[in-house]
């Protein structure tokens, strides 16, 4: 699939360094890169960090004034929720874990990096939670055939430098699934290895089932959490606000071989996405919600966590089916807390029946002792007995 690399001026995010670069190929090209809004966010659909403006003093504004930004309030039903929630039970801290597999490692962390390896590649990108010092001597980091470099800041800008020649776009396996990785503004490669271990959990909730279910992926990205249940027989539907995102999701799906399994590919804001769901009467038998911090819908809506996440929650009950089996929701929102978020569902899912767990996703060291902090999680599943109510 590779070609030689070409010589000549560097260009774009894919600029060669000095001592390697990136090879082209005669794959799909894509330009899909999360756009920035300027506040930190996990791939959630960024545009270009505005340009900072510097603060004018007072007498040099235009005499016209600026017309005034009016932030419309958020109303919220006021309607006190029972005291004590009856149910589902609740279970946590739960620690998950994702301890790599063929395709990912992560090899080391520390000063603030970590080194890890995507398929055929090692890469360093800037990790804050990686506090502590690197394990491996220099050398082992010296050999990382990428570094993301520039700003320290979570989903900060910067640029890779890539210091042998690799390709712009090279594959990667999970289960049935095969999918390209790519070297993204952002530091992203178009994968979420810590979501593994969440990508597992679904297949269990649906094999538990034991019937086909009908799955709702919000936040889709390139598609994994959608292939993974469409090979288990699930019909799904994926939801994501960048056109790219879903090419990139569907370049996947046919990689892998799972061209004929019902996937509904829907390019749309996800609130509203939902709210029509819910007014359609529609329902699903499984949810899955794995929004950014910030992003923005296909017509510019704002997606802000903090914000969204509430009446996101209320309309994904409504659309939860009478013998719905699983809901799972990740936060890399790191500054809620698992509790918040577990408390949030607890509200939503008042009534129903099931186990509702929460806590922090992580990755575990490769040949290590110490784990990575990714995310927050909080998931829901029906008891087992459900699968007898199933259709
Ligand atoms: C963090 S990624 C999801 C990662 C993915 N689920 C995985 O594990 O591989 C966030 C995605 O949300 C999408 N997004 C951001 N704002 C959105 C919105 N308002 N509506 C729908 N999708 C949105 C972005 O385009 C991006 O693909």
């Amino acid at each position: 699939m590779s070609k030689s690399p070409k010589s000549g001026a560097p260009r774009g995010r894919n600029a060669q360094s000095k001592k390697g670069g990136v090879r082209k190929d005669n794959g799909p090209k894509r330009s899909f890169a999360p756009k920035r809004d300027g506040r930190d966010s996990r791939s959630g659909n960024k545009e270009a960090a505005p340009v900072a403006r510097s603060q004018s003093p007072r007498r040099e504004q235009p005499r016209t004034a600026p017309t005034p930004i009016v932030v419309e309030p958020i109303v919220r039903e006021h309607k006190p929720t029972s005291a004590r929630f009856k149910t589902p039970a609740s279970v946590l801290p739960v620690m998950v874990e994702m301890d790599g597999w063929d395709d990912y490692a992560l090899l080391d962390m520390g000063h603030g990096q970590k080194l890890e390896r995507y398929g055929r590649y090692t890469l360093i990108r800037p990790e804050a939670q990686a506090m502590g010092a690197p394990r491996l001597p220099e050398i082992e980091w010296k050999r990382a055939d990428a570094i993301f470099t520039g700003d320290m800041e979570e989903e900060g800008p910067g640029r890779w430098k890539f210091t042998k020649q690799v390709d712009e776009i090279w594959q990667m396996k999970y289960g049935p699934a095969t999918f390209n990785g790519q070297f993204m503004s952002f530091r992203h490669v178009g994968v979420f290895p810590e979501q593994a271990a969440h990508w597992d959990w679904v297949g269990e909730q649906i094999k538990k089932a034991d019937r086909s279910l009908k799955v709702l992926n919000l936040f889709g990205y390139t598609g994994l959490a959608s292939l993974l249940p469409a090979a288990l027989g699930a019909q799904v539907t994926h939801v994501d606000a960048s056109k790219k995102a879903i090419g990139w999701a569907r370049e996947n799906q046919e990689l892998s071989g799972l061209g004929d399994k019902p996937i509904r590919w829907i390019c749309d804001d996800a609130m509203k996405f939902v709210e029509r769901e819910v007014r359609r009467g529609s329902t699903y038998d499984g949810i899955i919600l794995d929004p950014p911090k910030f992003g923005r819908g296909p017509n510019g809506e704002v997606w802000d966590f903090f914000e969204s996440v509430p009446n996101m929650l209320a309309c994904v009950r409504k659309l939860l089916s009478p013998n719905a089996q699983f809901l799972l929701m990740s936060s890399y929102a790191i500054r809620a807390s698992f509790l918040a978020s577990h408390e949030l569902m607890r509200e939503c899912l008042d009534g129903l029946p099931g186990t509702l767990e929460s806590g922090e996703l992580a990755i575990r060291e490769h040949n290590g002792p110490r784990m990575l902090s990714t995310s927050l999680f909080s998931r829901w599943s029906a008891p087992d007995n459900n699968k007898a109510k199933g259709a």
